[in-house]
Formats: C-alpha cells, structure tokens, sequence
C-alpha cells in the first residue's frame, strides 16, 4: 500500500468532517425524565451477554451532560457531529404517547450544537428499539412500519426546522445479523426465522423512514447507513472463492441492493427466498428509495473460507489473530485499502448518488500516562483511511465526508467498555475526559495545520 499524503486541503471547502456517536453507547440515564426501557437495557442486565457484566446505565453521561462533549467536539475544530435518537425516549412505549421530556431534550443537545457553531447530523435508529415492540415481535412484526413510520413522524416534526442532514438508520445487517440471528446482540434471538422477517422489515423501514423524511422535509438531506467490508477469499481454491461471494452477499450486499431495486442477492444466498413468503403486493417497489447519500461504514477486511458447519452459507471468516495481521483491541485486522475499496465498490451501483464515510475508527490498549494518552497507532490509522478515502476521490468516487467513530470512549455493546474506539479517553469511574493524541491531531489536521 503506498503511502497518501493527506491534508484538509486536498478535500477541499466542500467536504465535511465530522465524528459519530450513539445514544445507547453514550447516554447513560436510561430511565431518566420518562424514557421507557429499550432491547439494549434489557438485554444488558441478562447474564452472560456482555463482557465482564457490564451495563450502559452510566456510560459516558451524555444525557446528563452533552454540553461537556460537544464543547469537546469544538475544542477539536470538528464541524459536525452525528449521534442518534433514543426511540424510548421520544416514545416510551414505542408507540402512542410521547414523551415530551425526551423531545425537549434532544432540542436542547441539537440548539447547544448549533450555538457552539457545530452542525448536528441526525441518526433516527442506532439499535435501541424500544422494549415494549420487541415484546409484540420487535423487528420480526409486520407492524414495525407502522410504528417505525410514526417515530420518524415525530422526529422530522419535531427536529427538522433545524437538523438538515438524517440518517434513518445505522447498520442493519448487523442489527439484524447480530440481534435476531446469531443472538449476541439484542434482543439476543437467532435463526432463521427470526432474521428473515427481520431483515424484510427493516428494509422496508428504511425505505418507507427515508420517504418520509423527504416528504415532511423536501429540503433536508436524507442517507441511510451501511456496514460493509473488503471481502477476499482465504485462499484461491475454487471453494474459498465461492464462499467468499456468499459471505460478500450477506456482509455488504443485503440491504443496499434492494434499496437500488435490485432485490434481495438469493441467488447467491438460496436460504434469503425464505423472504418471498413474506413479501405483499408492493413490498417489491416499496423497498427501493432514492437516498441522497449512502454512509458507509469501514472498519477492517474479512477473510473467507469454506466451512460445512456454518449453514446457509457455508463460510466462515478467519480470524485476524490467525493470519499473521496487525490486531486492533477487538481482534480486527488493520487494513486501509478496505475503505477504498468499498468506495470504489458501492459507487459502482449506478443509481446511488454520493458517499459518506459516516464511521472509521479504531479500538486500541490505550495508557492514561501523566495526565496523556500518547496513542500514536490511531494517528496512523486514522491517517491512512483518510488517505485511502482521498485515493478514491480522486479516481472519481463521490465521497463528500468522512467521521470518526467515536467522539469519547463509550459502551461497545457486547464487549462492554473494554475497548476504546474514542478520540478522547473516559475514566468511567470519575468521568474525567482527556484528548488523545489522536483528538489533538484530528483537531491540527481540521484547522488546517496538517
Ligand atoms: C457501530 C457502532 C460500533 C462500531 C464499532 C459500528 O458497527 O455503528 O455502534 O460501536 O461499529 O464496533
């Protein structure tokens, strides 16, 4: 991989910078001012499903106090922040009545945002479906629309007169894959049965939240958000291979595809027909929506090999800590030329308009030494996605922004607080914050010192 040199300039005046965050990893408060419970507060306290039993009761009290970390946001020269809405709070029973504490609070973080001279960029689902939905089937219940539908309602309603940019939902293959597949994420269900509805629901969601979006705000600026991956086979065995284009159909293509009206990838993942079953007359046109930007979010590359234990797609990926890699704090492999790569690979489905890297970040071991955190192995990595984000532009992909993930170190769902992803570091037992070396760079690098 050759080395880019990057500077803010080299993006120019019109490309946006910014860090990401969610309300469930940063919150805390989980049942302050009427905020009704959601999956992730009930699946926290079960046991055995978090990392040392950890919960995100505390996290990093954002709720408490946001003005603290987004006058770190400023302190940094960071021009936008995005974080999400937490539905329970808006809506404590998922559906019906509102609860108007939770909307003058999130007025509150967006105004705050605004006086400080940084833009807020809106999350309306980042995985924390309110409890009393899971309860009557959660994303696996047709009803999921109608309630979806309305939660958007509310938050266009009640934000849009300030919030431009939106972005209706964070990462479905994993809150799906991970929730109602393999269980180790909430609401902790698996199979089958549970995934496929899922899936069909959610993307029904996605396209239906960014409709209305558009039509209760023609001039806001409506994206959604992808996980998604470099994928390569392990080894070049025909088998491999074929594992690979499986394991690439439920990694990066499942839920962009029928966005782009190209339907579900089943030919190359037979189980998802399971999905026609449940489709109505009109599902098929109603899953397609013409986003105004897709985030896509890059963190490492998988590697793929064949395995006859895993079913429906017989394939597996090989972990990093067994390829000889450099590993970041959660077992990752470090990896730039993946987020060119996705780049180079979604712009090519034609009907999609503009890219942002909506999160890249990385987890490390890092020390609070004398008052410091000298975490030089961020810098660079930081520095060298930024470069291979510029490698993409300048080959012609429309990529118009790029956010860290994350702003502090905050509750990394089921690996608890053990690993570090923020540009500041959190003593969870005092809540005292300090800029990382990472955060002094990002912050040198945005002023233009770089
Ligand atoms: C999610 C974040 C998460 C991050 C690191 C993304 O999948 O959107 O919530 O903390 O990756 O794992």
């Amino acid at each position: 991989m050759e080395d880019i040199y990057i500077n803010k300039a080299s993006f120019g005046d019109d490309f946006s910078w910014g860090v990401s965050t969610a309300a469930f990893q940063t919150e805390g408060a989980c049942s302050e001012d009427g905020k009704g419970a959601s999956i992730w507060d009930e699946f926290t306290h079960r046991k055995g499903k978090i990392l040392k039993g950890e919960s995100a009761d505390t996290a990093c009290e954002f709720y408490l106090n946001y003005q603290r970390d987004i006058d770190l946001v400023k302190q940094m020269n960071i021009p936008n922040f995005r974080f999400s809405i937490a539905w329970s709070r808006i809506l404590p029973q998922g559906d019906g009545e509102v609860n108007q504490a939770g909307i003058d609070h999130y007025n509150n973080v967006i105004n705050y945002c605004l006086q400080q001279g940084v833009e807020p960029w809106l999350t309306i689902y980042h995985w924390d479906l309110p409890l009393a939905l899971e309860k009557q089937g959660g994303w696996t219940n047709r009803n999921i629309i109608e309630w979806f539908i309305n939660y958007v309602t509310i938050c266009a309603n009640s934000f849009g007169d300030r919030v431009k940019h939106w972005m209706v939902m964070n990462e479905p293959a994993v809150f799906t894959g991970a929730g109602y597949f393999l269980g180790v994420h909430a609401p902790g269900r698996t199979g089958v049965k549970n995934f496929l509805p899922a899936v069909l629901y959610a993307s029904l969601c996605l396209a239906a939240g960014g409709k209305k979006l558009k039509e209760i705000l023609p001039g806001s600026v409506v994206g959604t958000t992808f996980s998604c991956s470099a994928v390569e086979p392990y080894t070049s065995k025909q088998r491999d291979i074929n594992a690979t284009k499986r394991a690439d159909a439920i990694i990066n293509r499942l839920f962009i595809e029928p966005v782009m009206g190209l339907g579900y990838p089943m030919a190359d993942v037979p189980v998802l027909e399971g999905i026609k079953k449940l489709m109505q007359p009109g599902d098929a046109d109603a899953l397609k929506f013409d986003f105004d930007f897709i985030g896509l979010q890059c963190y490492t590359r998988e590697m793929v090999r064949f395995s006859l234990f895993t079913p429906y797609i017989y394939a597996t990926l090989v972990k990093a800590e067994k390829r000889n890699v450099p590993l970041t704090q959660m077992g990752w492999e470090v990896y730039p030329p993946s987020i060119y790569q996705v780049l180079k690979r979604f712009s090519a489905y034609a009907p999609a308009k503009a890219f942002y890297i909506t999160e890249n970040g990385v987890a490390f071991e890092d020390q609070l030494i004398d008052g410091e955190v000298n975490d030089t192995q961020r810098v660079d990595y930081l520095q060298k996605h930024i470069g291979q984000v510029l490698k993409a532009k300048n080959e012609g992909v429309n990529v118009k922004g790029y956010f860290v993930w994350t702003l502090t170190d905050n509750f990394e769902w089921a690996e608890g607080y053990h690993p570090r992803f923020g540009l500041v570091h959190v003593d969870f037992k005092t809540q005292q914050r300090t800029i990382k070396a990472a955060g002094k760079w990002y912050a040198n690098f945005l002023a233009g010192n770089e």
